[in-house]
C-alpha cells in the first residue's frame, strides 16, 4: 500500500513540477481557418510542418494528460489545461498559485465544439446557436472569434470541471481570434480552461519570455507564437441578467459592445464593484485579491484637472515625482497621452528610466503589461509612476488594470 501511495504522490509531483520547460516556436501566419470554421468546427490548414508538429505535440498534452501548458492568444498568454478534467484545472491553479474560488474562462474553437464537448450533444450543424441565448447572438456574429467572453448557464449533463467554474451556476466561454490558440483547441478537440500564464498577482504575460520569467520549471511546454497584440485580457459580459453587465473591461471596448451588441447592449451596465467580501463569489478579477501588480510600488497619476493649464499640471506632477522618489534607488516613469516624456523625466540622473506607453489608447493598452514587466524584470526598479488615461474606449480597460495595480496609490493631476 505504501508503495502505491508513494507512486501516486511521486507521479503527482512530476506532473506539475516539470524540471525543464520546453519552448516550441509556432508561426501564426501559417495557420489558415475557413471563415465558417468558428461555427462548424472545420480544422485549419497548417502550411508549415514545424508549426504543425509543435501544435500537435501541445494538443496531445491537452487531450491526453493532466498537464498544463502556456500558449499565445490575441490578448495575453494563457495557461491552459482541459476544462473537462478536474486534475488539469487543479494543476492550473497550482502552477499559478491562484486561489481556486476565482473562476476560469473555457476557450473553445467553434460553436460546434461548444455543443458537442460542453453541452454533450452529437454533432449537428442545424440551428448551431441553439444553446446560446439570443441576447448574445449579435455580439457573437460581430465579435467572435475575438477577445469577448460570455457567461452561459452550466447545462445539467455538462462534463465541465466544477473547479473551472469555481462552483458557480454559470461558466465563462470565448473563441479566441489567435490562430495558434484556436488551432490548439481545435486539434485537441478539448475546451481549454486558461487564465493568464503569470504567477497570480503579477502583470499578465504578453510574450513567451514573460511566461518563462514566471513559470519556468513549473510547466512542461510553452508555445511561442510571438507577442500578443491586444495586450489586456478579454472583455467579460453577462447577458443572463437584465440589464446586461460588462463584468470586466478588456480587448473590446464598452463603445464596441454597446454599438455592435444590438438593442440589449446599448445601455449595458459596467460592473463598478472593486471588492467582494470573503464569502462572496468572485465575478471579476482583483475583487478579492491583489492583481496585475509589479514588484515595485506603483503610483498612478489620473488626468482629472483638465480645466487647469497644461504646464501647471505638468509642474505639479514633476514636484510630486521629486517628493515621492526620496529614498528610492531606481525609479520608472511611464507617460501616456497628456504628459510629454521629456518634461517630467528628471535629466542628468541615472536613477530614472522613462518610457512612453504609446501615442494612442490602443498602443498604450498593447504595451501596458509588457512595460510594467520590463521595469520590474530588466531594470529592477523599486518605484514606478504611471500616467493614466481617461476612461474612454481602451481607457476603461487600461485604467481598470492600473487602478488595481496601484492598490490605492492614486494622485489626480
Ligand atoms: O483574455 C483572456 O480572457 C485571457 C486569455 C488567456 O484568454 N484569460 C483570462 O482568464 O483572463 P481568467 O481566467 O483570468 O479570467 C477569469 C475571469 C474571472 O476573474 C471573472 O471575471 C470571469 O472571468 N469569469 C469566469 N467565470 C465566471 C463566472 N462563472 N461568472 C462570472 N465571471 C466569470
Ligand atoms: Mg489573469
Amino acid at each position: 500500500m505504501w508503495k502505491r501511495l508513494y507512486q501516486n504522490l511521486y507521479s503527482n509531483t512530476t506532473r506539475t513540477m516539470s524540471s525543464k520547460t520546453k519552448v516550441l516556436k509556432v508561426d501564426p501566419s501559417c495557420i489558415h481557418f475557413s471563415p465558417t470554421s468558428y461555427l462548424d468546427g472545420s480544422l485549419p490548414i497548417i502550411t508549415d510542418p514545424i508549426t504543425k508538429q509543435n501544435l500537435m505535440e501541445a494538443a496531445n498534452i491537452i487531450r491526453n494528460t493532466n498537464e498544463v501548458i502556456a500558449f499565445p492568444t490575441e490578448t495575453v498568454y494563457g495557461l491552459g489545461g482541459s476544462a473537462l478534467s478536474n486534475e488539469s484545472v487543479l494543476n492550473i491553479y497550482k502552477a499559478k498559485n491562484r486561489p481556486s474560488d476565482n473562476p476560469l474562462i473555457s476557450h473553445i474553437s467553434s460553436i460546434d465544439q461548444l455543443n458537442r464537448r460542453i453541452f454533450n450533444e452529437e454533432k449537428n450543424l442545424e440551428n448551431i446557436f441553439r444553446n446560446i441565448p439570443e441576447v448574445y447572438h449579435p455580439l457573437i456574429n460581430n465579435l467572435w472569434p475575438g477577445p469577448l467572453t460570455i457567461l452561459l448557464s452550466i447545462p445539467p449533463n455538462s462534463k465541465l470541471s466544477h473547479f473551472a467554474t469555481a462552483g458557480q451556476t454559470t461558466f465563462a466561454v470565448r473563441i479566441p481570434e489567435s490562430p495558434v490558440a484556436r488551432a490548439l483547441i481545435a486539434l485537441s478537440d478539448t475546451p481549454i480552461a486558461a487564465p493568464s500564464a503569470n504567477t497570480s498577482t503579477k502583470p499578465s504575460p504578453t510574450t513567451a519570455l514573460h511566461v518563462i520569467q514566471d513559470l519556468d520549471g513549473r510547466i512542461p511546454l510553452i508555445l511561442d507564437g510571438g507577442s500578443c497584440h491586444v495586450g489586456v485580457e478579454s472583455t467579460v459580459v453577462d447577458g443572463l441578467v437584465s440589464p446586461p453587465v460588462l463584468l470586466r473591461p478588456g480587448g473590446f471596448t464598452y463603445e464596441e459592445i454597446s454599438k455592435l451588441g444590438g438593442p440589449n447592449w446599448e445601455h449595458c451596465v459596467v460592473e463598478k464593484k472593486m471588492h467582494v467580501g470573503n464569502m462572496e463569489k468572485v465575478r471579476t478579477p482583483g475583487m478579492k485579491y491583489k492583481h496585475y501588480s509589479p514588484k515595485a510600488k506603483l503610483i498612478l497619476f489620473t488626468p482629472e484637472m483638465d480645466k487647469i493649464p497644461l504646464m501647471e499640471r505638468i509642474h505639479c506632477v514633476k514636484t510630486i515625482i521629486e517628493r515621492e522618489s526620496k529614498g528610492f534607488k531606481t525609479i520608472g516613469i511611464l507617460t501616456s497621452l497628456v504628459i510629454p516624456q521629456d518634461l517630467v523625466c528628471p535629466d542628468n540622473s541615472s536613477k530614472y528610466i522613462c518610457e512612453s506607453l504609446g501615442s494612442n489608447r490602443k498602443e498604450i493598452q498593447s504595451n501596458l503589461f509588457a512595460f510594467l514587466r520590463k521595469l520590474d524584470e530588466d531594470y529592477n526598479v523599486d518605484l514606478i509612476f504611471v500616467e493614466g488615461t481617461d476612461k474612454n474606449e481602451e481607457g476603461l480597460a487600461i485604467m481598470n488594470r492600473l487602478i488595481k495595480a496601484a492598490g490605492g496609490n492614486i494622485i489626480p493631476f
